[in-house]
């Protein structure tokens, strides 16, 4: 990987898992300077002693985004997690309109895959129009269309698990997982290196389905955990049931209507041209987190 040495690098979204993690890659990559945007930046104070800023920055705070921006040159805008359409698309346009205005070189953003219009995933046009803004910047900007994180997996699996049954609404339909770490290391090099502009779909190895996830599932728990394939309706309504706000329970469906009409189904070979490495499959990341799958139920 060559490291271009044109910092200083802005991570936001910086307490969140993925920004986290990508500081660390920065870190370990000797790149610098890095400055962490945060709604809660008296979280990053353990950052400091590695020679990381901390800064304030809240995308809907406008007011807030001129001084946490100041002076950068790489900026990487995380996707906030608001999942009320169109409430993203709000916050990512001021964070936006920030860099342009600090005079942001290289902007890199965390979409996600096929976010267009039909996507059944309730908050996919959020991420198209996002994709439109920064291009309509005119400044030099990476896309990184992120496959669901292989993460999510292991919220479900366990009480697949307990149940001895692994339910979704994704029919046949193929997900190219990719874990979250990989996304992290994707957008570290997407900061560090010149990559022009380009949308790079970072996915795992390959791209797979609920049968399969249930064959890993059954492999590590040393039994038979057959995929029973449902209605998006069935589900929400155990979801429902099992205490989650129908809204919600309506989003976490979304995503088995789009494995199902094949939006999620996409594997390509971006993450290694990007990074030099093929991303952790999903077996080995599951086996990997055997004993987070395995664990008792939390009640
Ligand atoms: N591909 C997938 O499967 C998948 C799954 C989950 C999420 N995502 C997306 O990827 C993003 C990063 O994932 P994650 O795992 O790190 O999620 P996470 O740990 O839940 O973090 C949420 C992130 O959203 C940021 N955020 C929320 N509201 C914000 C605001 N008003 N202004 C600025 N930042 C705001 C948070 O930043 P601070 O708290 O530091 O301000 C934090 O970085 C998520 O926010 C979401 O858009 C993708």
């Amino acid at each position: 990987m060559t490291k271009i040495q044109n910092g200083p690098f802005i991570v936001t979204g910086a307490s969140g898992q993925l920004g986290r993690q990508v500081i660390d890659n920065l870190i370990a990559a000797g790149a610098g300077p890095i400055i962490a945007v945060s709604r809660s930046p008296e979280k990053l104070a353990d950052l400091a002693d590695k020679g990381v800023e901390a800064r304030k920055g809240d995308f809907n705070d406008p007011a807030s985004l001129g001084l946490a921006f100041a002076g950068g040159k790489r900026l990487l805008i995380i996707s906030t997690d608001d999942l009320e359409p169109g409430k993203r698309l709000a916050a990512h346009k001021n964070a936006i309109a920030a860099a342009v205005k600090e005079g942001i070189t290289h902007i890199v953003y965390t979409s996600l895959t096929n976010p267009v219009e039909e996507s059944p995933i309730t908050f996919s046009t959020d991420h198209r129009d996002t994709e439109a803004l920064i291009k309509d910047t005119g400044a030099s900007h990476t896309i990184l269309r992120n496959n669901l994180y292989t993460d999510l997996v292991l919220m479900g699996g366990g009480k697949s698990i307990g149940m001895g049954k692994h339910f979704a609404a994704a029919a046949e339909g193929k997900t190219g997982y990719v874990t979250r770490a990989d996304c992290a290391r994707a957008a570290a090099v997407a900061l560090m290196q010149e990559t022009g502009s380009s949308i790079l779909n970072i996915t795992g190895p390959e791209a797979i389905t609920q049968g399969d996830i249930a064959a890993i599932l059954s492999e590590i728990a040393g039994k038979d955990i057959p995929y029973i394939p449902i209605s998006t309706d069935d589900l929400v309504q155990a979801m429902v049931g099992a205490g989650l706000p129908e809204f919600m329970a309506r989003v976490f469906a979304s995503f088995d209507e789009a494995m199902a009409s094949n939006y999620l189904g996409v594997a390509t070979g971006d993450l290694d041209k990007l990074t030099g490495w093929a991303g952790q499959s999903a077996r080995d990341f599951l086996i990997a987190n055997k004993a987070t799958l395995l664990a008792p139920p939390q009640h």
